[in-house]
């Protein structure tokens, strides 16, 4: 797998079907699941690393990303990457970005209300890793549901060739689903997060066994939510799988988001239903590399 830091370099290696998988680094096996759906249906793989300061709107949030590219780097090419882009902050805004990308109505509930301008910042540094790259697929994962709706709509808005892939969520164990962030989360944060998935658990259990009242599904599910001590729920929102507006009947297509706060840890997961069946992801059966396992 070659390392390279600018579009210019990654495009001299590109051949045949190119698939991108863009991330913010410090990869789990999330992360691991998207460079291996790419591996299986592209020629080249390009991985990017980069994490982008314009969708952070706090600042100790993104100092405090976790961050290690040398590790990135072993376990893209493990994982069957053929190139991995990895630039920096001047590389990538050379200058302060003039032009940015604002996708509205698709960004504007549930972490539009909450994260104003976070959109702004994936839909903006998406649109330059799609015109850089130009691939041919690109792979998300559906815990980030409103950015997989945000980036298909931006995709298909501004006209790439690209089709936008949603992949399944990958859980720990526990079922807390995977995220770079769970690593700043101490023991006693850490058992309080899975509250989180075990509350969408309940929900898809409910949902495959024939309950279709909306309003007491979210309802249960916030008072379950707003009962764990530590924990700040920020929502729970069903909403449409393409347009990610707020929805209050069960149709398919959709999916269930939950966004909360852990100390200073936040935290998001869903449940995609679709005709009935709700995709819950898949559970590791180890503990995760995220925690420096092999
Ligand atoms: O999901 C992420 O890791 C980021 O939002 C993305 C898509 C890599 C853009 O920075």
């Amino acid at each position: 797998m070659r390392v390279v830091g600018t579009f210019g370099e990654a495009r001299r290696h590109l051949s045949g079907r190119v698939g991108l998988v863009p991330t913010m680094g410090f990869l789990h096996e999330g992360h691991l699941r998207l460079i291996e759906a790419s591996v299986d249906r592209a020629d080249t793989t390009v991985v990017t690393v980069f994490v982008n300061p314009l969708q952070f709107g706090d600042p100790d949030d993104l100092s405090r990303y976790p961050r290690d590219v040398e590790r990135d780097t072993d376990l893209a090419a493990a994982a069957g990457a053929d190139l991995l882009l990895a630039p920096t902050v001047a590389d990538m805004y050379p200058s302060h970005p003039r032009t940015t990308v604002t996708v509205s109505e698709v960004a504007d509930e549930m972490e539009g209300r909450y994260r104003p301008g976070h959109f702004d910042g994936v839909a903006t540094v998406v649109t330059k890793l799609l015109a850089g790259v130009d691939p041919d697929l690109a792979f998300f994962g559906r815990k980030d549901a409103q950015q997989l709706a945000v980036v298909t709509t931006l995709a298909s808005d501004l006209s790439f060739k690209v089709d936008v892939v949603g992949c399944p969520i990958v859980r720990e164990q526990d079922g807390l689903a995977l995220s770079s962030r769970n690593v700043r989360l101490g023991s006693e944060d850490r058992r309080r997060a899975t509250a989180i998935s075990r509350t969408l658990m309940g929900l898809a259990d409910r949902i495959e066994s024939g309950t279709s009242d909306v309003p007491s599904l979210l309802s249960d599910a916030t008072e379950a939510l707003h009962a764990v001590a530590g924990l700040e729920l920020d929502y729970v929102e069903l909403a449409d799988a393409r347009s990610a507006a707020p929805m209050r009947e069960l149709v398919g297509g959709q999916f269930i988001a939950v966004a909360a706060r852990i100390g200073d840890v936040r935290l998001i997961d869903a449940i995609t239903i679709e005709n009935g069946v709700v995709d819950r992801g898949v559970r590791l059966s180890r503990p995760s590399i995220l925690y420096g396992g092999p």
